[in-house]
């Protein structure tokens, strides 16, 4: 910017429009609705539970019939969509991750009640193998490697199971390739072709996750310790756009960046590459350390909503977060 542009002091201050909180609201650039607001959300079997998830306070696993009690105050809200995350039985895991196409699975009982019951809500569903494989992988391992073309076969089925049971979006987060088309395309073949597909093109191989894989208890059995080799490598950036594009052009309706917070100069990269509904997921990791600061009195919980305003200064058209809820009641008494 020129001198000129930008004036000059005294004439100029900046400090002005900060005076008052009337002309401070006129300037302000963004604002955080309701409507970028997405509920992560654990699912667990049985009746009448809410447990508890260690690494997460305030963070539970519902069985479905409490999962509908809580849904009750996030249509209220008007909290657009939730995502949908299953704990499977350790003695309904396998190699293979067969849970995972079956029509009957836990995640397919959810989607069901939850449309039966709010119609109106959206729902999204991961496409992975991860909750139901005993070796914590997204894929199939075959010869010691996450074998992809041996995994789209599955993920395919598993996108079309949910899909059936009435997902409104589809969110593979297994970061295989060319799985964006196929999922497409049996989607299409079976006369979903509105059902919408939300890649999770930049995953990045964080240690963000690490209270997530404690909810869905995969943690303790992730066989190698990590995915380095699918997940993105943390040092990357234009190699997200790579995955974006070709997510694009398979058919993707809006991508993902996750983790969020550290990973905001990705949203910005992508947004202003592609201009595509970009969403953001705040991962559990981020949320156990705002949350445990809040808890600890180390900060204020208003770090929550600048948190969240951070992602749509970065361009994101929405965020997926662990404090949905209570930042929406937040919102709805300004
Ligand atoms: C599964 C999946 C993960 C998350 C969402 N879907 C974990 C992983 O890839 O290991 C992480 C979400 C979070 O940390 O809140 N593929």
């Amino acid at each position: 910017m020129s001198d000129n542009k930008l004036g000059q002091f005294p004439s100029t201050r900046l400090r002005r429009l900060r005076m008052k909180e009337f002309s401070r609201r006129m300037v302000s650039e963004n604002n955080l609705s309701v409507n970028d607001l997405i509920w992560p959300l654990f699912v667990c079997e049985g009746n009448n539970i809410t447990d508890k998830i260690n690494s997460m306070p305030g963070v539970f696993r519902y069985s479905i019939d409490n999962i509908l009690k809580e849904l009750e105050t996030v249509v209220k809200l008007k909290i657009p969509a939730i995502a949908l995350f299953p704990q499977i039985d350790s003695s309904l895991k396998d190699e293979k991750g067969s849970q995972a196409i079956d029509e009957n699975n836990l995640i397919c009982r959810t989607i069901k009640s939850i449309k039966k019951n709010f119609p109106d809500l959206g729902v999204i569903c991961d496409v992975a193998l991860d909750p139901y494989t005993n070796h914590g992988h997204d894929g199939l391992v075959i010869n010691d490697v996450v074998d992809n073309d041996a995994t789209l076969e599955i993920l395919e089925k598993q996108a079309l199971v949910q899909a059936i049971a009435g997902c409104d979006i589809i969110a593979p987060s297994d970061m295989m390739d060319g799985r964006v088309m196929r999922i497409r395309n049996i989607l299409d073949e079976n006369k979903f072709q509105n059902t919408l597909i939300l890649s999770y093109a930049a995953k990045y191989a964080s240690k963000f996750y690490g209270p997530f894989r404690d909810a869905i208890s995969s943690s303790s059995n992730l066989k190698g310790g990590n995915k380095f080799t699918y997940q993105m490598d943390v040092a990357n950036s234009y190699e997200a756009l790579r995955e974006v594009a070709l997510d694009i052009q398979e058919g993707a309706d809006m991508v993902m960046v996750k983790p969020g917070m550290p990973y905001l100069d990705i949203i910005q990269k992508i947004k202003s590459e592609f201009n595509i509904p970009t969403f953001a997921y705040q991962v559990s990791g981020e949320y156990a350390m705002i949350k445990g600061a809040i808890d600890n009195n180390w900060l204020d919980s208003k770090v929550i909503k600048e948190s969240l305003l951070s992602f749509k200064r970065a361009g994101a058209d929405g965020i997926l977060t662990y404090f949905a809820k209570e930042i929406a009641e937040e919102l709805n008494n300004e």
